[in-house]
């Protein structure tokens, strides 16, 4: 590690804060980005004597031009190393455009301008969903294609989310960021980096909570319950999980999704 490995995380919530924190293992520099900036400034402010570096900015993801910016300035500062990408919104957070324009489409925004800056030896971890696993089989096999290889302006006209209910557009937009993880890795592979995806269940984070106390609620307690481990996971059992991607020691981990759920998909087939 140089002084001058940058660290980048998108996404400044509960996941990104706890992600965060733990690249500090890493050094080096660390570009914490958000829509709302006080929130990585905030971050970014509690981690300055753990980085060389620490740099707080805005990014809206749902603009390819606004996440260029955000990988030129990561660029500028040194060798991208690490990219962890944890900005989303929930059903609860939004409805079923603003999961295409965020989770989906945003999604592809990351994946697409980090592939072109990212350094030799680097990683990236996305943020999906074991909703995703949850919701696949009910995608057919061209959806799926389409979801893992359609350039961002086709994603965000895709019949699939039409009519759809906003809680199973979170579930197919989370399978299309596993699937187009799976179809960035050659992509990166050529530039001597990894990427992957990591799905949680139910984190106790603003999200986590607030889709705990929504619409969908009696079921995200009845998936916790009927887990193996009963519990919502705590934001650094994410983050460990992330760091382990990152890390050397997952030098042969790409184009996968690692499930980290307390065992909740082990009640679906
Ligand atoms: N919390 C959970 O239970 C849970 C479970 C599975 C997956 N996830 C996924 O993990 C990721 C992080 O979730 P979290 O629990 O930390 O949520 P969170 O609400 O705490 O944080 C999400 C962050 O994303 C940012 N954001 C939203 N729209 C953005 C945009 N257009 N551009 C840039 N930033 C934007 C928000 O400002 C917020 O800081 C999300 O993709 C979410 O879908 C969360």
């Amino acid at each position: 590690v140089t002084d001058h490995d940058v660290s980048v995380v998108v996404g400044a919530g509960g996941i990104g804060a706890a992600c965060a924190a733990e690249l500090h293992r890493f050094g080096g520099t660390l570009v914490l980005a958000d829509a709302a900036l006080g929130c990585a400034d905030d971050i970014a402010n509690g981690l300055r004597d753990r980085f060389e570096v620490v740099r707080a900015v805005r990014v809206d993801i749902t603009s390819d031009e606004s996440v260029r910016q955000l990988a030129s300035l990561a660029a500028s500062l040194g060798t991208v190393k690490r990219v962890v990408h944890a900005a989303g919104v929930s059903p609860e957070q939004g409805g079923v455009d603003a999961i295409v324009a965020v989770d989906l489409v945003g999604t592809a925004h990351v994946i697409d301008a980090f592939g072109d800056v990212i350094g030799r030896a680097g990683a990236g971890v996305v943020i999906a969903s074991v909703a995703g696993h949850i919701f696949a089989p009910f995608i057919t096999a061209d959806q799926a294609r389409a979801l893992g290889a359609a350039t961002p302006a086709q994603l965000a006209e895709l019949t699939l989310f039409d009519d759809l209910e906003t809680a199973v557009a979170y579930g197919y937009a989370k399978r299309g960021n596993q699937l187009r993880v799976r179809t960035a890795a050659k992509r990166w592979a050529r530039r001597g980096a990894r990427i992957n995806s990591v799905s949680p269940g139910v984190v106790d984070t603003q999200m986590g909570r607030t889709e705990r106390s929504g619409t969908a609620g009696q079921a995200i307690e009845e998936l916790i319950a009927n887990s193996p481990i009963a519990r919502a996971a705590r934001p650094a059992e994410i983050a460990s999980v992330v760091g382990f991607l990152l890390s050397e020691s997952a030098g042969f981990v790409t184009g996968t999704d690692l499930v980290v759920d307390g065992g909740a998909l082990v009640n679906f087939s």
